[in-house]
């Protein structure tokens, strides 16, 4: 229950971004044993965007952020706060620095947060409460994923699913109307089932750092990173099963029933997961929003570039109910409900 002095988070805006470059089943079909029918039959998949050699997470990033910052006619230097929801940085100690800097919002603090393809739900639970709390009344919110730099793209179980992009949110604080914005959400990890889907970081068992006899011996590498490992029968499992009565603990906190959903944006994984889940909740696949044929899995940005196309393309209306989930690596996943009330 919402305390009547207790301010609102809202979407003022969005924007996305993917790079130019974009590889079809049928080039993959030349480079890997695969067909475009089984991608497609399987997936959804046609087609995912990649970035090149020059480019990185914080390039996808920026332009994303810089549309939503566009869109949302405030002034830049009025955002308290980024959060940048990545599990490709192009820094370990964080990127959302950087895409502070790119984005000139001198004033606000950055900071990432990686949880995988949950990354952009969690980051606006995360502005939610920061706005709640009033600590801050502008929060930019991104999803950005750049994994194919990160799988093995002689994996054909696991190189023909994914695609890099970015997605954005402006987040204000409002008094204005209680009864729309974020109404609420529900996050949940099962760590013990981290395995399921991950990039480990291996330790070079010959110099270990602690080991003084090895030490001088240490060469340019302590270690390396695998690439994508996915076990996608359990994670396509996991998600069919989970997320329904993820969206469904969210429905019922917020008081509404599912049938009054008007449009359902699922983590784009796969076409099978939408409309698995939309099926389970008893939710006409009409209400589904789903780009997954042109982007494949974009990991973090997937929610927040279906998000701005469905709006910028007029599916979405002031008074609809949306229900967003996030589900990957972790393993986590979560669900927010929000009515739309964007000024326009
Ligand atoms: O973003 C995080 C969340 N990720 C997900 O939610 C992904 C969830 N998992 C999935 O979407 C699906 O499990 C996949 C798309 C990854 C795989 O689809 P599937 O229907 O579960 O296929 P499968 O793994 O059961 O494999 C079926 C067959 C296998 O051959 P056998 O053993 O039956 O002879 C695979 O070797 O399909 C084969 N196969 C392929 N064949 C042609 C696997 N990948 C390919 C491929 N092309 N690219």
């Amino acid at each position: 229950m919402q305390s009547l002095t207790q301010p609102s988070t809202h979407i003022i805006s969005t924007g996305s971004a993917v790079p130019d470059h974009h590889i079809d089943n049928y080039q993959l079909k030349a480079i890997i044993d695969t067909s475009n029918n089984w991608i497609s039959t399987r997936t959804g998949i046609s087609k995912r965007h990649v970035i090149s050699s020059e480019e990185s997470v914080i390039h996808l990033a920026a332009n994303a952020s810089e549309q939503a910052i566009q869109n949302s006619m405030i002034d830049r230097h009025s955002i308290d706060l980024i959060l940048l929801a990545t599990s490709t940085p192009n820094d370990l100690f964080g990127s959302a620095s950087q895409l502070q800097a790119l984005v000139k919002a001198k004033r606000a603090a950055a900071f990432d947060i990686t949880a995988a393809c949950s990354g952009f739900v969690i980051g606006l639970a995360i502005a939610d409460q920061f706005i709640r709390s009033g600590t801050y009344n502008t929060v930019l919110v991104v999803g950005a994923d750049v994994l194919s730099q990160w799988v093995d793209w002689s994996d054909r179980t696991t190189c023909i699913l994914f695609g890099d992009g970015a997605g954005a949110a402006v987040v204000q604080s409002s008094t204005r109307n209680k009864q729309s914005g974020i109404l609420g959400f529900e996050l949940n990890t099962r760590g013990l089932e981290c395995n399921q889907l991950s990039i480990k970081y291996i330790p070079n068992e010959n110099y270990p750092l602690g080991n003084s006899r090895h030490f001088n011996k240490m060469g340019d590498r302590n270690g390396h990173y695998t690439t994508l490992q996915m076990n996608g029968r359990e994670v396509y499992k996991f998600a069919v099963s989970e997320v329904p009565q993820s969206i469904l603990r969210c429905l019922s906190k917020a008081s509404i029933s599912p049938k009054h959903i008007d449009w359902l944006i699922l983590h784009q994984a796969n076409q099978r997961i939408l409309e698995a889940v939309a099926s389970k909740l008893e939710i006409s696949y009409e209400k589904v929003i789903s780009n997954i044929k042109f982007y494949g899995n974009t990991s973090a940005a997937s929610i927040p570039i279906a998000l701005n196309e469905a709006f910028a393309n007029g599916y979405i209306c002031n008074g609809d109910i949306i229900v967003i989930a996030g589900f990957g690596a972790g393993l986590t996943w979560g669900s927010m409900v929000i009515r739309w009330d964007i000024l326009c």
